[in-house]
């Protein structure tokens, strides 16, 4: 047996992998990873393979950057862990002075946590205690996009819930109150971005003002409801909801933590939407996708509704072990000077065209439903008629035999490259996306 099944067989004994299906795992011959640069992933078998989502949507500087792999090597021979609670250290400092210098509006205030999922809890909390906080306990309802995704613990799935995904636990969920998906690839009113009116708005709009007494906030995924299944919607949407959650008292938190740090082509999607929310989640990208890390950057109101006096203590009980951790505070400093000095925004336009045009025109390739792109990132959904989902998972599997990686949600299949992509690299990776298209729906 040779090293790579011998790694394997080990793996399927004991490793427990997330969103995997056990029995297909186990017949199948996996890339096992045992090195990465740029924009390659290096598996045990010498091959190089294009990293075409940026594992899971968060490498966007590339694997390995030297900038943040020299901070990282600096930070871990210094101070690993310092406890947050009550004082501080050196690093995290540097990084909410970052964060807070590049985070849109007021957003000033920083609170970290680990994964994602445990930035929207936090956020979802902050929103719950504020209005606790200003002594209306009654606002305690979230409102969230049907289709939306804000990560997998149970306070998240309710807010963010799929059902491929979460029905096995539906009957223990505190569900949101949920409005409309923006569903541009299937829109029910039969509109094209050319003559649309956002009617779908209406839905929202509808769950805020009728339940705006017992609402705390509403959140969504900024511009692309992305484990839905890519569904990019126009700035508009976002715009018009902060204004009708200003005129409701409710808080408006955008989850950025697919789309921050250069995703739709700005640093943050609220600045496409021309708006500043109450609160922002960041993940993934705030660390290069290096280090977990995530944060809820939060206006100075927010924060000032935690401010205690001689009578009630209001101060915001949660936190995790590592909120704040040295070294990723480190790496997610490192990452935010090579956003800012390497223009990866401008690459990230270079990419942006490549990829509307491609994903425009494998439109006229039969068995694609259609296809939506915006920024760095692109999907297309695969009909039905010829075989959907199976059908994508078919495509994945002939472009990684020919050295690229991707992941289809469903029947949508999406490229969501590195942001620091060469042209080259583009090239090639969309060479082999159109090719394992054809090969697979001719
Ligand atoms: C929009 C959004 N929110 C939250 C999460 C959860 O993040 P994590 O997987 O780091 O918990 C994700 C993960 O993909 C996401 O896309």
């Amino acid at each position: 047996m040779n090293r790579t099944e011998t790694l394997r067989r080990k793996d399927i004994s004991h490793f427990w992998h997330p969103y995997t299906d056990i029995n297909s795992l186990e017949k199948k011959e996996f890339p096992v990873i045992e090195k990465a640069e740029g924009v390659y992933l290096l598996d045990t078998e010498g091959r190089r393979l294009l990293d075409g989502i940026s594992s899971w949507w968060c490498v966007n500087l590339g694997h390995s950057h030297p900038d943040i792999i020299g901070a990282i090597r600096k930070q871990s021979g210094i101070l690993q862990n310092s406890i947050t609670g009550g004082m501080s250290h050196t690093e995290v400092i540097r990084l909410s002075e970052k964060i807070a210098a590049i985070a849109p509006g007021d957003l000033s205030r920083v609170y970290y946590a680990s994964d994602g999922a445990c930035s929207v809890e936090a956020a979802m909390r902050i929103s719950i205690q504020y209005w606790w906080n200003l002594g209306r306990p009654e606002k305690k309802n979230i409102i969230s996009l049907s289709g939306g995704y804000h990560g997998d613990t149970l306070g998240c799935v309710g807010l963010g819930y799929i059902s491929r995904f979460h029905k096995s636990v539906e009957h223990v969920l505190k569900r949101s109150i949920t409005a409309e998906s923006p569903y541009c690839f299937h829109c029910r009113y039969h509109k094209r971005s050319e003559d649309c009116g956002l009617e779908c708005f209406a839905s929202m709009e509808k769950a805020i003002t009728e339940n705006s007494t017992s609402t705390a906030a509403v959140i969504v995924e900024p511009l692309c409801q992305g484990a839905a299944g890519m569904r990019i919607y126009p700035p508009e949407y976002t715009a018009r909801l902060r204004k009708v959650c200003d005129e409701n008292d409710v808080l408006l938190i955008l989850d950025e933590i697919a789309v921050g740090f250069g995703r739709t082509g700005k640093m943050f999607a609220s600045e496409l939407a021309g708006i500043v929310p109450d609160m922002m989640c960041v993940g993934k990208g705030l660390t290069g996708g290096s280090l977990p890390m995530s944060a809820v950057v939060a206006s100075e109101a927010v924060y000032d509704a935690f401010r205690s006096d001689s009578q009630t203590d209001r101060t915001f009980y949660h936190g995790h072990t590592f909120c704040g951790n040295p070294i990723a505070a480190a790496a997610a400093c490192a990452a935010i000077e090579v956003y800012e000095r390497d223009n990866v925004l401008e690459n990230a336009g270079m990419l942006s065209e490549m990829l509307s045009e491609a994903f425009w025109k494998y439109r006229s390739i039969e068995g694609v439903h259609g296809s939506t792109a915006l920024g760095c990132m692109s999907a297309l959904e695969i009909s039905e008629k010829r075989g959907g989902a199976v059908t994508a998972l078919q495509i994945a599997d002939s472009a990684l035999r020919k050295g690229l990686f991707i992941r289809p949600l469903g029947s949508v299949l999406y490229l969501w490259p590195p942001l620091v992509t060469r042209k080259k690299e583009m090239e090639k990776m969309l060479r082999i996306f159109e090719d394992s298209l054809i090969e697979n729906l001719s």
